[in-house]
């Protein structure tokens, strides 16, 4: 297993819930952390929670839309002395209406910003990846990709896309030293399933009896951070869902 000493991670998502896990992680096994999300007070709060507990690396926060190829595109320009070796595309938004009821700007959102903005970040970050010979890329789906769920038709297709990129793309970049691989999360405890358990109806569907935590997540982040052979893996992290 490689150390993460060193390494300098982008995390989307990095200012909540699972990217923030995964950046807490990550910075606890020596990376130096880039967060990136829209809302410049809680990625502030992020980085000094980082630096409260890890303030031997230097970590750094970057605000905006990762739906907008321009901010990628900016945020390359502004780094490009710097090695990525790590890219985790964690931000996300969620759906919770039937398709028909669902209006043409949210799903043009939700599309934009679960897919387009893995492929963006994917786009812009492979090429300084390449350069180097060397990188690791996380790209954060949902069990909803393969299974389906009542309210969720526009996310399930996202987070689908986002597993064909994942696997189109291990096939593309193995070659130049960089492995892809993907998470399917079931329901985890973050800001996106709050409310979504109150009466234990949900944890009653999971085999393990409760919803998971981010930092669970984040554990079979750091697996695929840190194993050398592992490109190309789907990985259900789900408490038993998948199974049922
Ligand atoms: N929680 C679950 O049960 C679950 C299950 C399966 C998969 N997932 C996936 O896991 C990922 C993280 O989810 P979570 O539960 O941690 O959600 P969360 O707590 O709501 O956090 C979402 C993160 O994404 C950022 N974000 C959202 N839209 C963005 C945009 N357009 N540009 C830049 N940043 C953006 C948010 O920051 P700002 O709002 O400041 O931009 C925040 O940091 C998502 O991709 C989600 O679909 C979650």
């Amino acid at each position: 297993m490689n150390s993460l000493v060193g390494k300098r991670c982008t995390i989307t998502g990095g200012s909540r819930g699972i990217g923030l896990a995964i950046a807490r992680l990550f910075a606890a096994e020596g990376a130096a952390c880039t967060l990136i999300g829209r809302n410049m007070e809680s990625l502030t709060s992020a980085k000094e929670s980082l630096e409260q507990n890890h303030d031997t690396q230097i970590h750094d926060i970057a605000s905006f839309d990762v739906s907008l190829v321009n901010g990628w595109e900016k945020l390359m320009a502004d780094t490009k002395k710097e090695n990525i070796d790590i890219l985790v595309n964690a931000a996300g938004i969620s759906q919770n209406s039937f398709l028909f009821k669902t209006s043409t700007p949210d799903i043009d959102k939700l599309v934009a910003t679960n897919l387009m903005g893995t492929i963006w970040g994917c786009k812009n970050i492979v090429p300084r990846m390449m350069r180097q010979r060397n990188g690791c890329i996380i790209n954060v789906s949902s069990l909803l990709a393969s299974h389906g769920g009542r309210g969720s038709t526009v996310y399930a297709a996202s987070k689908a896309g986002v597993v064909g990129l994942t696997r189109a793309m291990a096939w593309e970049v193995g070659r130049f030293g960089i492995r892809a691989n993907v998470l399917l999360p079931g329901y985890i405890q973050t800001d996106m399933t709050k409310g979504m358990d109150e009466n234990g109806e949900l944890s009653a569907l999971i085999p393990m009896g409760r919803l998971g935590l981010a930092e669970e997540v984040a554990e079979a982040a750091l697996f695929l951070a840190k194993s050398s052979y592992a490109h190309n893996c789907v990985l259900n992290i789900d408490g038993g869902l998948s199974a049922t």
